[in-house]
């Protein structure tokens, strides 16, 4: 009988549609937004906005706290703030957000006969009924605003509602302000533009212990195997694809009947969601690169994250005796490591003595890979003798 406390108590809040109150390492930018929307809509002008940033950098997370935050702040010079999100991926045409837009301020129109200034009329009716600050965030807007949108204009532009405002919020990956009209592009004037920095792998560790303190039962993961996490997602910045390791990785301790999530749930995470390493790419290694990568899973399946350049060298020493292979020169050992990191199949860092180096490997789980490997070196020994 499996006694063991279930890690995921709170699973819902690692979901990509889960809103966290608090978004760490984007304080500053969501303060300065906040600012700008209460000032201005204080005084009863609109404020539109371009953000745009990387994969996973925390776009939408950030639209939908500021617009959040907004609504629930209260009236601005005199009207509340009311937000509109639409998500514009797959509803790539101005009518069809303008249908979307239409439906959140309650009036509904036939999807055909209307012309976009008349339902944009209808549109400002709805928000006469109840006056207030519209803040209309349209997400993924990249294929609407290349298709040479005029609402990204007509919302820009309607500001007299006569009762409350429309702000625009804009946000894309790519920088749209160079396919947008240049009547719209007064709107977006260089404070009016927001990119934010893909994160680093501090900022993705910060993010993962926030996250994983909403959602995992407290104790059940350390500090070093949330960075070991953030270093495989930092390449890219991408907090969406951490999160999504550190799902995998707790559900892949709970399925092993573990008590906490360990670096060879992360490697197994890693490996099934992104399998970077084909055994196409395995069978072209050298068989140098296959014996240093076999020590290498054997170690780290002992000794977690990462170990030291030394405490390999030793172990793959062990490993060639253990073969009946010949040694190998310090100076092959360390050209195979190289190689194997610029493959990207290992990472190195300087250690903190400045001798010593870590060493570390997230392209698959420990165990697959010495089956794989044990199996090639195997053939290969047999295949000279
Ligand atoms: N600063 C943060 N603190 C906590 N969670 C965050 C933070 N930034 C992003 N996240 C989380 O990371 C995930 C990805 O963020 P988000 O969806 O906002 O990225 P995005 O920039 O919109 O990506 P895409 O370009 O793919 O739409 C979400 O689950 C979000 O809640
Ligand atoms: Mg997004």
């Amino acid at each position: 009988m499996n006694t063991v406390s279930p890690i995921l108590v709170r699973e819902e809040t690692l979901d990509p549609s889960y809103l966290p109150t608090r978004l760490v390492r984007r304080d500053i930018e969501l303060e300065l937004l906040r600012r700008r929307y209460r000032e201005s809509l204080a005084k009863g002008l609109p404020f539109h906005l371009l953000l745009t940033g990387g994969v996973g950098s925390g776009k939408t997370a950030l639209v939908r706290r500021l617009a959040s935050d907004l609504e629930r702040g209260g009236r601005l010079g005199g009207f509340p703030v009311k937000a509109a999100y639409v998500n514009c991926w797959r509803r790539a045409s101005d009518r069809t957000v303008m249908l979307d837009l239409l439906r959140m301020v309650q009036v509904s129109l036939p999807d055909r006969g209307y012309s976009l200034s008349e339902m944009l009329d209808v549109f400002e009716q709805g928000i006469r009924k109840n006056p207030s600050h519209l803040l209309v965030l349209l997400d993924e807007a990249s294929s609407l605003v290349r298709q040479e949108t005029k609402l990204v204009y007509l919302l820009s532009r309607s500001r007299e509602v006569e009762l409350g405002s429309i702000s625009l919020v804009l946000v894309a990956s790519e920088d749209l302000f160079p396919y947008l009209d240049p009547a719209s592009r007064s709107s977006f004037g260089v404070t009016h533009r927001l990119s934010l920095a893909p994160y680093d792998r501090a900022a993705l560790t910060d993010i993962l212990e926030s996250r994983a303190e909403l959602a995992l039962r407290p104790g059940s993961i350390d500090r070093e195997v949330l960075d070991q996490i953030a270093r495989i997602a930092a390449p890219n910045g991408d907090a969406r694809f951490a999160l999504e390791v550190l799902s995998g990785a707790a559900h892949a301790a709970e399925e092993a009947g573990a008590d906490s999530v360990g670096a060879e749930h992360v490697r197994r995470a890693k490996g099934s969601l992104l399998p970077t390493v084909s055994e196409t790419q395995l069978e072209s290694l050298s068989t140098n690169e296959l014996g240093v990568l076999l020590a290498l899973s054997r170690t780290l399946k002992r000794r977690g994250a990462s170990t030291t350049s030394q405490k390999l060298r030793a172990n793959h020493t062990a490993l060639l005796e253990e073969l009946g292979a010949d040694p190998m020169s310090r100076t092959t050992f360390w050209r195979t490591l190289k190689e194997l990191e610029r493959d990207g199949l290992v990472v190195l860092e300087m250690g903190s003595s400045g001798e010593s180096n870590n060493v570390s490997m997230d392209e698959l789980p420990a165990s697959l890979l010495t089956t794989l490997l044990e199996e090639r070196v195997g053939r290969g020994r047999s295949r000279k003798a």
